[in-house]
């Protein structure tokens, strides 16, 4: 009897020093997000570490709220009876890995808004742990449009929307070189980004790209390269009289030129007409000194 009591005792002890170690782990390392695709199915790995056998444990899967999981299984079934209807349907767990400690999460009909930290908590009768896993869905979104600022005109703006995750936009001139540029974010109730970007056109460049990209690093990423704000023509013709009027200084003949310039190049000779004004400027002093010698 005596003998007997003891050797339960012993069975307990070493029951306990097992199960008591068990620790939930994910494969492969959880650090690393995992990368789904919109309307398509995710296993979330997740296991008991040494295994054994989860048939009889509870596994609670859930993002932020713990009393409305992703999905619930306790006393050998699944309970939806508190499932975040976000999920309604679109869970399980693999019933023949249970014994073997897998607990991994099947996620079907993917969404955006399924993106996020997701808990495995695993909970036996002597010790409970908890490990995480991040999902993100990228979502590529609308080709970016590029056009000129309606009040401020040496403004170009770049406007995408429906990304995720959040887009960064990158805005580069003929030579690749990049753009400093001011960009605001917005989210619609989808979870969805929409980006706003302008920079000011420094005079000497003509060509600009403003791209799109989010998710790194399996980012998707799209290009658009802005209409060419000196159409080549049109910037030859003003260089042209520019350079004539210049050395005739026939300012009225100059005038009477831009009439028939096209309507495009209008804000390009708003900028000769700066410029033009600044060389005439400086003009000025040379002649009023000529003036002067005679
Ligand atoms: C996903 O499925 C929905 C509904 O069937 C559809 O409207 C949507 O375009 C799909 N999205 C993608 C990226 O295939
Ligand atoms: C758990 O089960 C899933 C589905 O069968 C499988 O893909 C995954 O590799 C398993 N994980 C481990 C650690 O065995």
């Amino acid at each position: 009897m005596q003998l007997c009591f003891t050797c339960i005792q012993l069975l307990l002890i070493t029951f306990l020093t097992l199960t008591a170690g068990q620790k939930v782990e994910t494969v492969p390392d959880s650090l690393q997000p995992l990368v789904g695709v919109w309307n398509q199915s995710v296993t979330l790995p997740c296991h008991i570490s040494p295994p054994v056998s989860a048939l009889t444990l509870h596994v609670r899967w859930y993002r932020v709220r713990y009393n409305e999981p992703v999905h619930l299984y306790r006393y050998m079934h699944d309970d939806f009876s508190a499932q975040d209807s976000v999920f309604r349907g679109r869970t399980s767990l693999f019933q023949e890995e249970l014994e073997k400690g897998n607990v991994s999460l099947r996620l079907t009909k993917l969404r955006p808004s399924d993106s996020g930290v997701y808990r495995c908590f695993v909970e036996g009768d002597t010790w409970d742990d908890q490990w995480e896993i991040r999902l993100i869905i990228p979502v590529m979104g609308s080709q970016p449009t590029v056009s000129q600022d309606s009040t401020v005109q040496s403004r170009l703006l770049c406007r995408s929307e429906g990304w995720f995750p959040e887009p960064r936009v990158t805005w580069r001139d003929r030579r690749g070189r990049e753009v400093m540029s001011y960009t605001t974010l917005d989210q619609n109730t989808q979870g969805l980004f929409r980006i706003t970007s302008h920079i000011d056109v420094p005079r000497e460049s003509d060509v600009f790209s403003c791209m799109v990209t989010a998710g790194e690093p399996h980012g998707e990423s799209k290009l658009h390269i802005a209409e060419d704000l000196y159409p080549p023509v049109c910037g030859w013709k003003v260089l042209f009289f520019l350079t004539v009027t210049l050395s005739v200084i026939a300012v009225p003949l100059l005038f009477h030129a831009w009439w028939k310039l096209d309507k495009k190049c209008t804000y390009v000779a708003n900028l000769v007409t700066d410029h033009l004004e600044k060389e005439l400027a400086g003009l000025k002093q040379p002649i009023k000194s000529v003036a002067q010698l005679l």
